[in-house]
């Protein structure tokens, strides 16, 4: 099955968001839906994405880099995940699936954006894209968990419209998590 492209966007590499752009490099980065054949590039940024930000998720390189094959395309067999590419590399992936906890609600897991591409605006477009895909679905709501100390990834989520629910969750010892939703209704 070949994916096929999304979006499209044009990111600054090594720039701030505001910064000059006569300044910086051009770089085309495209977002495509993943399909089960991207399970070898969705396991290794879900690696590298545990091994380099392992305080920002609930799970850990030791559980997941055992899964077999066949366990990453599974994955990729329901919900949405979506990954940015620079040519050949992927550079930021985030899930969107149905909410465990909200009926009719999706839920934003395994957010991650390569460190030279953060700050880009790259993380907004994978967050819209499983936005649009939620309210195609007839969602009536996205909700995420973030770790109280990620203060960068709940800057992101606020400035995108998300909101704090007030619900919390332990996550490691003394940290807990804290659920933030963004209304589609
Ligand atoms: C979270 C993540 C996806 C955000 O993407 P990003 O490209 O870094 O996001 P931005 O650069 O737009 O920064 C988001 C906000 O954090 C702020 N910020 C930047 N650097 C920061 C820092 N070191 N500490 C705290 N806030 C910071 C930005 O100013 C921005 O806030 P603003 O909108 O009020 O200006 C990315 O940093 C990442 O992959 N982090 C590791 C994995 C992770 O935390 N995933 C989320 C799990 S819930």
């Amino acid at each position: 099955m070949v994916s096929s492209p999304m979006v499209v966007i044009a990111s600054l590499v090594g720039c701030p968001l505001h910064g000059n752009v006569s300044d910086c490099e051009t770089v085309v980065m495209e977002l495509r839906r993943a399909t089960t054949d991207d399970w070898a590039a969705s396991r290794d940024i879900r690696l590298r994405a545990l091994s380099q930000d392992p305080n920002a998720f609930c799970s850990s390189l030791e559980s997941e880099s055992g899964f077999d094959e066949q366990r990453w395309r599974n994955r990729l067999g329901h919900g949405i995940t979506v990954l940015a590419w620079e040519g050949s590399d992927p550079v930021g992936t985030v899930t969107g699936k149905p909410d465990p906890h909200e009926e009719g609600g999706r839920e934003i897991v395994a957010m991650w954006v390569a460190p030279a591409h953060r700050g880009t605006g790259l993380a907004d477009s994978l967050i819209a894209s499983v936005v649009d895909w939620a309210a195609t679905e007839g969602a009536h709501e996205v909700a995420l968990w973030v770790a109280e100390d990620n203060s960068r990834a709940r800057s992101l989520y606020e400035r995108v419209g998300f909101a704090a629910t007030g619900e919390t969750d332990a996550m490691r010892p003394g940290v807990d998590q804290l659920r933030m939703r963004l209304s589609l209704r």
